[in-house]
């Protein structure tokens, strides 16, 4: 095995910083374990009793981090995390989460690393939005894949990277484009959807071929129905893109911009998310994301409103009687009838028993939509109303 000796300026080191490597005394003694933040009293002791340097033991080819790159990209990290922290978009425990999160991934740098996220802080300038919405993008993957709890460190790293630069490749594109009001013409909006594969092709020139992070900005763009911008299987797609997609769309529909003056509250962008599964992304990421990010997002009080109706996986209606316990999209329910879908109308065969069911516990039925077009609503609801059901 190729061991390096990297020698660590502790002059160099801010309080709060910790290594993916344990640390060792001169004499090679073990003095701090891997992932240890260095304490403004830990760093005195150790100058005390070992001097200015201490070194880590580096196994493989890594390349060796000069001491002023990694102030930078610490310093570069507290400014982003210091950005999250104005950020509307997180309640004090996601921030408080996210925080360690992007603190533990920007401390665990590489060389490379370092360009990548001064390509981020670059976009401040280019466009403050799109610098906004990229840390919000990236703050709002990491959390969710940790959520999920079975992605390894190394891929959430690249995953989180691959967010924040998931529209890298817009700074190649004309500003007035991209903030164009009303609607794209066809040459128009072939020119945004090269944005993508830009983005590939300025980070793969930086951080040299890791595939969770140049896929995560490459098909960020793609859907379940196959007709994202580059047509793809989605299907064969790698999950990594498919967390960030889903991010940037809940950050957009939550977000005020120049062709939408009202931004849309975490628990209607949630039921929109919601509303996409089928068609912009696959269900279970779509329940996933509701599930696990949901009451961290929608702060607002409950997120059904008594007597909303929904779609079922089963071909069902239901009414929704109670929040669920357990999770978000596991409320309590009144099934009533059955459906038929045709393109823009909905025939239904109500039930002449409407049947009590608690999704916590019927693990076959699924909620599949939210209904939301108001003329079904009130045909609906009047026809319930007349069955004595409302
Ligand atoms: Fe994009």
């Amino acid at each position: 095995m190729n061991v390096n000796k990297v020698k660590i300026d502790l002059n160099y080191i801010n309080e709060g910083v910790s290594f993916i490597y344990p640390l060792f005394s001169p004499e090679g003694e073990k003095i701090l374990d891997a992932r240890t933040p260095l304490t403004g009293e830990l760093i005195t002791r150790f100058k005390e009793r070992h001097g200015r340097y201490v070194f880590y033991t580096e196994t493989g080819g890594k390349a060796v981090i000069p001491p002023f790159r990694m102030k930078l990209a610490y310093n570069m990290s507290r400014e982003i995390i210091g950005e999250i922290s104005k950020s509307d978009k997180m309640s004090k425990t996601t921030f408080h989460n996210a925080e360690k999160l992007v603190e533990d991934i920007l401390n665990d740098i590489s060389g490379s690393d370092i360009e990548i996220i001064t390509l981020l802080k670059d976009l401040k300038d280019f466009d403050e939005y799109l610098y906004n919405h990229s840390v919000n993008v990236g703050v709002l993957s990491a959390v969710f894949a940790r959520l999920q709890g079975r992605f390894k460190q190394d891929d959430m790293k690249s995953l989180t990277m691959g967010a924040y630069l998931h529209d890298i490749g817009q700074r190649r594109i004309d500003p007035q484009l991209l903030n164009k009001k009303g609607v794209l013409d066809v040459t128009e909006f072939q020119k945004i959807k090269r944005h993508p594969q830009l983005g590939y092709e300025i980070v793969k020139q930086i951080a040299g071929d890791n595939p969770v992070l140049l896929q995560s900005i490459l098909f960020h763009h793609e859907k379940f129905n196959n007709r994202g911008y580059f047509e793809l299987p989605y299907e064969h797609l790698p999950e990594f893109p498919k967390i960030v997609s889903i991010c940037d769309i809940y950050d957009a529909l939550t977000s005020v911009r120049p062709f939408r003056k009202d931004a849309m509250s975490p628990r209607n962008a949630l039921k929109a998310i919601l509303n996409s599964g089928g068609t912009h992304f696959d269900y279970p990421l779509v329940w996933g994301f509701v599930n696990s990010l949901g009451r961290v997002l929608n702060q607002e009080g409950p997120f059904w409103e008594i007597h909303e109706i929904c779609e079922l996986n089963t071909q069902e209606l239901a009414l929704v009687k109670s929040e669920g316990l357990e999770s978000i999209l596991k409320p309590r329910l009144l099934v009533f009838c059955r459906f038929v879908r045709a393109v823009k109308t909905i025939s239904v065969n109500f039930y002449s028993q409407p049947r009590e069911v608690d999704l916590a516990i019927d693990t076959k039925r699924h909620i599949t939509k939210v209904v939301n077009n108001q003329t079904q609503i009130r045909s609906i609801r009047f026809k319930l109303k007349e069955r004595g059901i409302l």
